[in-house]
């Protein structure tokens, strides 16, 4: 009985410690245990301060401060890298649709670039020519891989190979993390070419270099 006693009046006090008083308001500061941690020296952003000599507690990035990222040059436009926008998803903005063609101005620096890309980062696999006959498959540690000029391929909207080079697909893994989001584009824009390489026809040279070419 003593130890009841002692048991319901221990668990009585440490319920109302615990839970007693949620919610009541005080008038009185609470007991800091740590008041160096609440009240500590510090600037405050944004808020004046005679410290520095411009009366600032934020200051100004110093001259010649290199930014850690720049927006993206886009035909349409600069794009941050936060924002939902084409260039960013491959989709257009508010819908799952992908969207039908690279959101890059289309340079020769471009191409050249998505080359160099392509020959380092997709060839290994799917071939310079993006056939599906890379040193993978020769070595047999792949043994199918995409041949790039399947009509289901080729018809897919830009926005799809950009998405299947960000994240994947079925065998073959996702390279968002290795290329950055204008290097997918360029590899785009070059996936293209080299599909157009099988795909044009004598009309699609201009007339004056028609006769240089072998028929
Ligand atoms: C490690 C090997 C490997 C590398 C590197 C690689 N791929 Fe692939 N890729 C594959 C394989 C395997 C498939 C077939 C996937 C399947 O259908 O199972 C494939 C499929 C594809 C497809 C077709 C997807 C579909 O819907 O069928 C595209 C487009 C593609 N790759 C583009 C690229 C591009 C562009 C690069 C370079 C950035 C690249 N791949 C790099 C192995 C690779």
């Amino acid at each position: 009985m003593r130890y009841f006693l002692a048991i319901l009046v221990v668990s009585t006090v440490a319920v109302i410690g615990m839970l007693g008083f949620q919610g009541s308001h005080f008038r009185k500061p609470p007991l800091y245990i740590f008041p160096d941690m609440e009240f500590q020296l510090k600037l405050r952003p944004q808020k004046p301060s005679g410290f520095f000599a411009n009366g600032r507690t934020s200051q100004l990035p110093v001259a010649g401060t290199i930014p850690r990222s720049a927006p993206i040059q886009t035909a349409a436009g600069e794009v941050y890298p936060y924002e939902d926008a084409p260039v960013m998803t491959g989709r257009t903005t508010g819908t799952t649709n992908f969207v039908e063609s690279d959101p890059l101005p289309i340079t020769v620096a471009l191409l050249k670039r998505g080359q160099q890309r392509f020959t380092i980062n997709c060839s290994p696999c799917h071939g310079q020519l993006a056939d599906g006959n890379g040193i993978t498959k020769k070595i047999g540690a792949m043994a199918v891989v995409a041949n790039l000029h399947d009509a289901r391929i080729v018809k897919m909207t830009d926005g799809e190979l950009f998405y299947v080079i960000t994240n994947g697909r079925n065998l073959m893994g996702a390279y968002g993390a290795n290329v950055t989001v204008e290097d997918r584009w360029a590899i785009v824009a070059y996936l293209r070419a080299l599909q157009f390489s099988q795909l044009g026809s004598m009309d699609d040279v201009p007339e004056a270099l028609r006769a240089s070419l072998k028929k």
